[in-house]
């Protein structure tokens, strides 16, 4: 059975119910053992055990947030083989995949050897501190339905 690692960091809340609908879709499809962690809680050492790492970020300030660089950064370090990443962030007005294209781009510089499993999700919300905008959280759902589906196959 795939394992796959969702972390996340959440100032408000609002990217970790991404990270958490996004593993619901994940167990829609079954097959797939999806755990949901806080970043700040995750030893990088672990990441080897799993198949896949999600790894989400608000965006502030047009980037992704200081935990998840630094993440990606450390992974790059640990020289895995044969896992996948993909990548969600949550943002307000115009700022649609900025820090998702961020993330993208430091992985393929900072972890080349994991390989991009689906396109970043972006998900707005209304203000700083959510709530999530209401069309957007059934995409969550079926960026997990997605992932878990690829993984599967
Ligand atoms: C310090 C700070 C800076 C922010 N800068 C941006 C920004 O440049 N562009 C944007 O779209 N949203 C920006 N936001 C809004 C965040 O994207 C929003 O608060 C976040 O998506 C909420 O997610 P969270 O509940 O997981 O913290 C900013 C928020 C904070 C707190």
């Amino acid at each position: 059975m795939a394992k796959v690692i969702v972390v996340y960091e959440s100032k408000y809340g609002n990217t970790k119910l991404v990270a958490a609908t996004i593993i619901e879709g994940m167990n829609e499809v079954g097959g797939i053992e999806a755990v949901l962690n806080e970043l700040k809680e995750v030893d990088p050492n672990k990441i080897a055990d799993y198949d896949a790492i999600l790894i989400g970020s608000p965006n502030h300030f047009g980037e992704p947030t200081r935990g998840p660089k630094k993440f990606i950064d450390k992974l790059g370090k640990l020289h895995l083989k044969r896992k996948m990443f993909a990548v969600f962030d949550t943002y307000i007005r115009g700022d649609f995949e900025k820090a998702v294209k961020k993330m993208e781009k430091r992985m393929n510089e900072k972890a080349p050897e994991l390989k991009r499993i689906a396109h970043g999700l972006s998900i707005k919300v209304q203000g700083m501190k959510g709530p999530i905008v209401d069309e957007e959280l059934p995409k969550c759902r079926e960026f997990g339905k997605k992932i878990a589906t690829q993984l599967k196959t």
